[in-house]
């Protein structure tokens, strides 16, 4: 997720272009940069914020962006905007241009200079490439040649206009008079206009200071296009009109899962040889941990092993010739950290899953596994951990493909099946009323219990961590069988119980764990795709049935949901709750 603008009408460029970054710094911060049309293009970036970039040009035509790396390491040569060859052509883009390598192959093999390490750069070469003296002619043949997710934006020197194109990645039009804008979001414009055009996937936008004409990808005129007047203050805008960014980011989960699995899929290394596993992460990133224990115990047969961070770094140093896995969303965490940097010492193969290109974690590891969340604003993971969990549950496939363990036709279907996830979050996203309803029943409570069983035991803990962490209300994960070993002491009448019961193994067992709670007159509320549950709980919370081993997706979003409202309902600060950091990077 990175944040793009551009601007043509009769303010300094300047002004405009570096207010409407900031107001975009949200979707990526890792670098920044400008193109200002003056005779010539003048260009200006940055690795690092916004506020470090500075530039004397101005003009009143521009295009900028503020960067989340997806290729490339965060450096000042890989920062957008890209020139061709000529430096006549500046462009900006958000998403992942899936056919790059060929295409810039065959445009070096042309004589076309590249200076980046990014995907992104070959789209200003391949519009040069078309360029024979209209712009918009050569834009679009241009991204007619793209394959993957893409908002593009464009300036040429000769023409006074900018090009926008759209697919699978967000932009809008900003619609002033003399003067027109286009972003990645509106905040970035709403300080200017509240007049806004959502562009459509397949569609090509072209600006000039007093129209915007609108064509399909053949460059054929789309002649309706509604205007919406933008009622929101611009920091309702940044959260999209969600009240916190934690609720946004749950909800973005379907995208943020969709755009993880395509840069997996990208991947053509990820071949693994080992006899053991061990998995080291800290807080949410330690839970989807758990969840790869078991799923890579069940499909590839070999053990796994699951620290915490800061327990893994104090340990013996046993050599073993493990892969040792490194969990960070943000690849800041001293804890891993300095665990991967024992493992490497210790002889194992390490291995990071982060969600920040070019983060710390990455330069002491073998191997990176990015998670394609885009930035995650709230302190509470949401969509990183879910994206964590299928960067696993990829690895694991993947893994036991290399080391023989599965067979082709079972890597297809597993693989198959983790297309269908960000439907079923969906879907779960749909059940947010009946959610926010149970939540009003519990959150006056002083204790609550979340309990599983196999791969949903780390989701209990995981539900038990995000309603502490946001509502402050004790909370409690267990694996269900433990109940009886001591916690069931605690139950009492009316205290909450939320029961997973996947239609897995673990079924039968779970719903004799309900009736334990129950005859204490627990208050339990069942997390399921089976309708029977109904029959053993106070309320049951019907998701969406999966496959086998999905279910921690959707009983996850149930809990961040089920957290989000108690704590709403509390009045809590929850984007940035008492006593926490989004960046643990102290030990
Ligand atoms: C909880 C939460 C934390 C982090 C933990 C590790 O919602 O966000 O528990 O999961 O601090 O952070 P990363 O994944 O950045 O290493």
């Amino acid at each position: 997720m990175c944040g793009i603008v551009g601007y043509i009408g009769f303010r300094s460029a300047k002004e405009v272009l570096l207010k409407s970054l900031k107001r975009l710094e949200y979707r990526g911060y890792d670098s920044a940069g400008v193109a200002i049309v003056n005779g010539k293009i003048n260009i200006a970036k940055k690795k690092g914020y916004i506020d470090s970039l500075e530039f004397g040009f101005d003009g009143t035509l521009g295009i900028g962006h503020t960067r989340w790396a997806t290729h490339g390491v965060p450096e000042d040569r890989n920062a957008h905007p890209f020139l061709d060859c000529k430096g006549d052509i500046a462009i900006v883009h958000n998403g992942i241009i899936e056919n790059y390598m060929v295409l810039k192959e065959e445009l070096v093999n042309r004589g076309h200079k590249f200076t980046s390490d990014t995907d992104s750069e070959v789209i200003a070469h391949l519009i040069e490439e078309y360029y024979q003296g209209d712009f918009k002619e050569a834009f679009l043949k241009a991204v007619r040649e793209l394959k993957g997710s893409f908002a593009i934006v464009a300036i040429n020197k000769n023409e006074r206009k900018i090009m926008a194109a759209k697919k699978d990645s967000p932009l809008v039009i900003g619609v002033g008079d003399h003067e027109n804008f286009v972003a990645s979001d509106i905040p970035a414009f709403l300080e200017y206009t509240n007049r806004v055009i959502v562009m459509k996937d397949g569609e090509i936008s072209e600006l000039t200071d007093d129209i915007v004409h609108f064509y399909d990808f053949n460059g054929r005129n789309i002649e309706k296009k509604n205007v919406e007047i933008i009622n929101w203050s611009i920091e309702d805008a940044e959260k999209s009109g969600y009240p916190h960014f934690m609720l946004k980011e749950i909800f973005e989960q379907p995208r943020a899962l969709d755009s993880t699995l395509h840069s997996l899929l990208s991947r053509n290394d990820m071949d693994f040889d080992f006899e053991r596993v061990t998995i080291v992460a800290c807080g949410t990133s330690y839970h989807a941990g758990l969840v790869g224990k078991y799923l890579i115990e069940e499909l590839l047969q070999i053990p796994v092993d699951v620290y915490y961070a800061s327990e893994y770094r104090y340990r013996p140093d046993v050599v073993e010739d493990s892969l040792a896995i490194f969990i960070t969303q943000s690849g800041e965490t001293a804890d891993t950290i300095a665990a991967a940097r024992k493992a490497k010492v210790s002889g194992n193969e390490t291995l990071a899953i982060t969600n920040v290109v070019g983060s710390s974690i990455t330069s002491y590891v073998d191997r990176v596994l990015y998670t394609n969340a885009g930035p995650e604003i709230g302190v509470a993971a949401t969509k990183t951990f879910t994206a964590q969990l299928l960067a696993l549950e990829y690895f694991a496939i993947r893994a036991g493909e290399s080391m023989g363990k599965l067979s082709v036709s079972q890597v297809r279907n597993f693989i198959n099946s983790l297309r269908k996830i960000p439907l079923y979050v969906e879907n779960t996203l749909n059940l947010n009323d009946i959610i926010e309803k149970e939540a009003k029943k519990i959150y006056k409570n002083k204790d609550m219990f979340f309990i599983g069983r196999s791969m949903n035991y780390p989701i209990a803990l995981e539900g038990a961590l995000k309603m502490k962490e946001i509502s402050y209300i004790h909370a409690e994960g267990y694996p269900a069988g433990e109940l009886k070993h001591g916690p069931l002491a605690l139950i009492e009448e009316g205290i909450p119980v939320i029961a997973l019961v996947p239609e897995d193994i673990t079924y039968d067992k779970m719903l004799s764990n309900i009736k334990e709670v129950s005859a204490r007159n627990a208050y339990v509320i069942g997390v399921s795709s089976n309708m029977d549950v109904g029959k053993y709980v106070d309320t049951l919370i019907k998701v969406p049935e999966t496959e086998l081993y999905l279910s921690p997706f959707v009983n996850v979003v149930v809990l961040q949901l089920l957290a989000y409202h108690a704590a709403r309902l509390l009045g809590r600060d929850i984007d940035k709750p008492r006593n926490l950091a989004k960046s643990v990077t102290v030990e």
